[in-house]
């Protein structure tokens, strides 16, 4: 008998390492890495609809990160973190939380580690039209490589699916941008242990009916350096404009899009366009800083260029240093300590 329920859960996929990321997710865990003050987890899990009424989150990596983070600000929604004795994979993930699902009828399975403006509500509206077992999300990549691809029809039922092929090999530049409804069926798939949801599953269900929702806006993978600053540069926009008082001092020049924290110091330094620099961090004089992300606390030096990168909090950045197209941050990999 199939279950109508109206309320939806979650299960957000955040239990990778992060390694295109690093040093930064030697210190955090991707899904708290921030975009614009705020961890990408907490974006992904605000833009789900009121009908989501619980989000689980398996975490095998930082557990104890994540725990504090939620214990200092506790989130409006109920979210719960469940032990991932070692990665599963993107299905094993979700087979190891089969008991906070069963009887559920539909659910989400969404990847935490991208940003996008899917109008979730509509896309559970569009799976329970269609009937199927599974729709996922799909957005138009030039190059499909690193994705899913699907080969779809004009009913947008999934014909094919293929995970990271080779160009020439690809049936189209539909890629799978990481949400999933589900019916709970698909758990019926998967062995329990290591499980690939895109290599394991996906082809296996194809005959029980797999649509591909798609949708306009913004999909961005937030998952290396490039498409990190992306998110910042997207969910800003061209006119951000927003300097917090007595940061800027005369000589500096400033150029939009930016945004400016609370007890920043710029003194006769450039800084813009695309700069995000947050609370208490000083940019010293003559220093160029332009498509970055400056965390916290951190010190840039008189006469540096600071170009397309990410400082993390708490770093320094001496005289005269030129970081281009770079992560810089202080954390080092845990096992050499
Ligand atoms: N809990 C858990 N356990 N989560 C995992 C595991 C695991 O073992 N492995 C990966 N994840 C999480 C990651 O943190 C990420 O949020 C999501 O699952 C997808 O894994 P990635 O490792 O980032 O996969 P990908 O980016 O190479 O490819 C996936 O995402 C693309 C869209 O961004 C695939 O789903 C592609 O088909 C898709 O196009
Ligand atoms: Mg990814």
């Amino acid at each position: 008998m199939k279950v109508i329920r109206d309320a939806v859960k979650a299960v957000l996929l955040v239990g990778g390492l992060g390694t295109r990321l690093r040093p930064l997710t030697y210190r955090i865990p991707k899904p708290l890495v921030p975009v614009l003050g705020k961890p990408l987890m907490m974006h992904v899990i605000d833009s789900l609809p009121p009908e989501v009424d619980e989000t689980i989150i398996p975490v095998s990596y930082m557990k104890e990160t994540m725990q504090e983070y939620l214990a200092k600000n506790p989130p409006r929604r109920k979210i719960t973190l469940v032990d991932e004795p070692r990665p599963l994979g993107t299905g094993g993930a979700v087979k190891n939380v089969e008991d906070l699902l069963e009887g559920q009828g539909t659910f989400l399975v969404i990847n935490g580690d991208s940003l996008s403006s899917l109008d979730v509500a509509k896309f559970v509206r569009f799976h329970k039209e269609k009937a199927g077992v599974a729709t996922i999300s799909l957005w138009t990549a030039e190059d499909v490589t690193p994705f899913g691809v699907v080969d779809i029809d004009e009913d947008s039922r999934i014909k094919r699916f293929q995970e990271k092929p080779k160009q020439e090999d690809a049936f189209s530049n539909l890629i799978n941008a990481g949400a999933y409804a589900l019916e709970e069926e698909v758990l019926g798939y998967m062995d329990k242990g290591f499980v690939s949801m895109e290599r394991d599953i996906f082809p296996k269900i194809l005959d029980d009916g797999m649509y591909g929702f798609s949708f306009e806006g913004y999909w961005i993978d937030c998952g290396k350096r490039e498409s990190l600053l992306d998110a910042y540069w997207t969910l800003m926009g061209n006119e951000a404009e927003s300097i917090s008082k007595n940061c800027v001092s005369e000589g500096a020049v400033v150029k939009k899009p930016l945004i400016v924290g609370e007890g920043a110091v710029i003194t006769g330094a450039s800084v813009g366009p695309h700069a995000y620099i947050s609370e208490r961090v000083v940019i010293g004089l003559r220093s160029k800083v332009e498509r970055s992300v400056l965390f916290e606390d951190a010190r840039v030096g008189a006469r540096c260029t600071i170009f397309d990168s990410i400082i993390d909090s708490g770093v320094t950045i001496p005289d005269g240093t030129e970081v281009r197209s770079e992560i810089v941050s202080n954390a080092r990999d845990p096992k050499l300590k």
